[in-house]
């Protein structure tokens, strides 16, 4: 049986302690126990590079990881991946700031990336990379002289190519992506996207089978929509609230409770967001003193002039949206720049009654799902979801909403806070449908399975 190598910049360590185990990792994890394999990436460290890797192993499972130099997480991590593609990618051009520093850092990095995994490749291993921050991967391994299969999948969306174009490493980069032999992207529009701009670059020939052919190299797209572990996060979020949070439950049954969590990013919506729980109060008067919106944003990306700027921008409305509307005794908007653990998290959505989750773009949203997983099915809490997540393909069901219009955000909170049960319970038993069948593990199984599926690259030389 064929090992599976993954790679991504993030890696979910055994010992839990490092950057989170969320759905993802789990997802990754099941795929790893399966069939044996590598986890590589990132420590998540800076300073002295590790020279052999940091491994450790449990079971059938091998964790490799390195540090980044001061200078390589500043150019590969802050600049290129953070500062270049994360922007681009979310249709942020006026947050691009390129150069040609940064650029090289990223393929510096990963071309020293490909030099440390490529001696941990066995002979049969299939190859799945994960993300923005590795788009030349392949290539640079491919150069190495690895034949494996090798697939990518994209997280975030992929821009239209108006916006991709922009980027002046464009052409590379699309060179690079088409080294891999499975390419899968979150919605048909990601994917659709991809070939439109690589359409633009070369010729690009799609066969019947559906697989692509462009300078000479053959390759595959699909559409994969990530999942969460619906069954799990249905369980945890079924346990009574711990006693210590026995103050914060009572508080939550004072008001009714829009709640939202996300990454402070500027990609999420959080200013039109609290502009939008303004419009509210303004049009619906006799919400006052009877709501309470929490938004829970912990920094992310901190080094990152972008991130620092949004923060201070939330800090100043929040301020001021409380000041304006707060009475003695009623403050309308929690806004929490922390961390809070997850499985907490999970409990406390199934005693909101709205989740409130508004990006201007992002690939899909596992928070979307998973606060319609948490809910209480007999008695269930409104998803508000932006019509820009890659979630609202799937989530229909949601009260879909255009971020940029605060009106519209603002008529759709009073119709979730006013929505009669039966509508909740049917919107709800709707999206758990969906969510039950497209799990995190249907998503890691369908890749792999196409994965396992393509030719390889020795075989087409054949
Ligand atoms: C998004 C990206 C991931 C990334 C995560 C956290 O979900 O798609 O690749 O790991 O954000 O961001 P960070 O920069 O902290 O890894």
């Amino acid at each position: 049986m064929s090992r599976l190598v993954v790679v991504s910049n993030r890696v979910a360590l055994p010992d839990g302690k490092k950057n989170g185990a969320g759905g993802l990792a789990v997802g990754i994890l099941g795929a790893l126990k399966n069939s044996g394999g590598v986890w590589f990436g990132w420590s998540g460290e800076t300073g002295e590079i590790d020279d052999p890797l940091k491994k450790v192993s449990q079971g059938n499972i091998q964790w490799a990881t390195f540090n980044l130099s001061e200078e390589d997480y500043e150019q590969y991590y802050c600049q290129f991946s953070n500062g270049v593609l994360w922007p681009a990618f979310h249709y942020r051009l006026d947050l691009v700031d390129f150069t040609r520093e940064a650029w090289e850092g990223y393929l510096r990095v990963n071309a020293a990336m490909a030099k440390q995994l490529a001696p941990l490749i066995q002979r049969g291993d299939i190859i799945w990379i994960h993300d923005y921050h590795l788009l030349p991967l392949a290539s640079e391994l491919r150069r190495l002289g690895v034949n494996n299969r090798i697939g990518f999948f994209l997280h975030i969306p992929f821009p239209t190519p108006e916006i991709f174009t922009a980027l002046p490493p464009c052409k590379t980069l699309l060179e690079q992506m088409t080294d891999y032999d499975l390419l899968g992207f979150q919605t048909e529009a990601d994917r659709q996207a991809f070939i439109d701009s690589l359409g633009l670059q070369t010729q690009v020939t799609t066969y019947m089978d559906g697989h692509h052919m462009a300078d000479g190299k053959s390759f595959q797209t699909h559409v994969y929509p990530i999942g969460i572990e619906t069954e799990d996060v249905i369980e945890q979020a079924k346990g009574p609230l711990p006693a210590r949070l026995a103050q914060l439950k009572a508080e939550l049954g004072r008001v009714q409770n829009i709640f939202s969590v996300e990454r402070l990013d500027y990609s999420k919506g959080l200013p039109e967001r609290f502009l939008a729980f303004e419009t509210l109060l303004e049009k619906y008067p006799e919400h006052i003193g009877k709501i309470r919106y929490t938004q829970i944003a912990p920094t992310s990306r901190g080094d990152v002039q972008a991130y620092q700027d949004i923060r201070h921008q939330l800090e100043t409305e929040s301020g001021r949206i409380n000041g304006k509307f707060g009475q003695l005794g009623w403050t309308p908007l929690y806004y929490l720049n922390q961390h809070f653990d997850r499985k907490v998290l999970l409990k406390v959505f199934r005693h909101t009654n709205v989740g409130l989750v508004t990006p201007l773009r992002d690939g899909m949203n596992l928070v979307a799902k998973e606060y319609v997983a948490a809910q209480d099915p007999r008695d269930p809490g409104v998803l508000v979801l932006s019509q820009f997540a890659g979630a609202a393909n799937e989530l229909s069901a949601a009260v879909l909403v255009n971020p940029y219009d605060r009106d519209d955000v603002a008529n759709a909170l009073h119709r979730a806070l006013i929505m009669p049960k039966e509508e909740r319970i049917a919107r709800h038993s709707e999206m758990m449908a969906v969510l039950r069948h497209q799990d995190i593990n249907a998503w890691q199984e369908a890749f792999i399975r196409d994965l396992k599926q393509v030719k390889t690259r020795s075989a087409q030389n054949d």
